[in-house]
C-alpha cells in the first residue's frame, strides 16, 4: 500500500475476473478457490462480491454466495462468506478486515439475516462470527471452524445449511 493512497473497496464488476483470479491463486497458493469462484459466478450464486484496490490494482477479494437453510417445512435464505483473499504482499494491513466489514454492512442493508463462514475462529470472531451461533444448524461443515453471524432478529434459528453445488467440486 503506498503512502497517501487509501485502499478502495468496491463491488466487483465485469472485467475484474483476471485480477481477482490472480489474487485468489496467490493467496491460496493454488487454483481451487479461483475455480470455485468461477463455478459460483457461472451458476449465479454470488449475492455480493467486493474487491479492494491499492493504487487502482486489485489486491483483495471476497464473495458472499447464496445459501439455503432447509427445514422439513420450508427453506430460508442465508449467506456464505467464501472465499476471502488478500494478495500476500498486502496482507496484515487491514484489507481483509475492511472487505469483511464492508460486506457485512452491505448484506445487513440488503436485509440478509445470517452469514456462515468456515475458517479460523481467531480471525473471524473479531467481526462477530461465533461457533456457538452456528451450533444449532446441521451442516457437513459443522465443527470447530464453522461459524455464523446473525445480522438481524429474523434469522431462521435451526435447519440444515445447504451450500450451492459449486462447493461440491471444491
Ligand atoms: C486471511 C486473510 C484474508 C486476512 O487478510 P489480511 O488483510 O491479512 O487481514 P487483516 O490485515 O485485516 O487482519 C490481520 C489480522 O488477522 C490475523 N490473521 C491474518 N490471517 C490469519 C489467519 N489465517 N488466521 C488467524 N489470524 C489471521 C493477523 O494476525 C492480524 O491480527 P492482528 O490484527 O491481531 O495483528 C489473508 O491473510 C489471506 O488472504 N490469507 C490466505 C487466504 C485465506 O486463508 N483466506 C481465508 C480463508 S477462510
Amino acid at each position: 500500500m503506498s503512502v497517501g493512497s487509501p485502499v478502495v473497496i468496491r463491488p466487483e464488476r465485469a472485467g475484474d475476473e483476471p485480477a481477482v483470479r490472480r489474487v485468489l491463486d496467490d493467496a491460496f497458493a493454488g487454483p481451487e478457490e479461483g475455480q470455485l469462484v468461477g463455478r459460483l459466478r457461472a451458476n449465479g450464486d454470488v449475492v455480493l462480491s467486493l474487491v479492494a484496490l491499492d493504487d487502482g490494482r486489485i489486491v483483495g477479494y471476497v464473495a458472499w454466495p447464496r445459501l439455503w437453510i432447509q427445514t422439513p417445512r420450508d427453506q430460508y435464505k442465508a449467506i456464505a462468506m467464501a472465499p476471502l483473499a488478500v494478495d500476500p504482499s498486502h496482507q496484515r494491513r487491514g484489507i481483509g478486515s475492511a472487505l469483511t466489514r464492508e460486506g457485512l454492512a452491505r448484506l445487513r442493508a440488503l436485509g440478509e439475516s445470517i452469514v456462515f463462514v468456515l475458517g479460523d475462529p481467531v480471525y473471524y470472531r473479531r467481526f462477530g462470527f461465533t461457533v456457538e451461533a452456528a451450533a444449532g444448524y446441521v451442516s457437513s461443515y459443522a465443527g470447530a471452524h464453522f461459524m455464523a453471524l446473525k445480522l438481524n432478529e429474523g434469522a431462521q434459528s435451526e435447519g440444515r445449511v445447504q451450500y450451492p453445488a459449486a462447493f461440491d467440486a471444491a
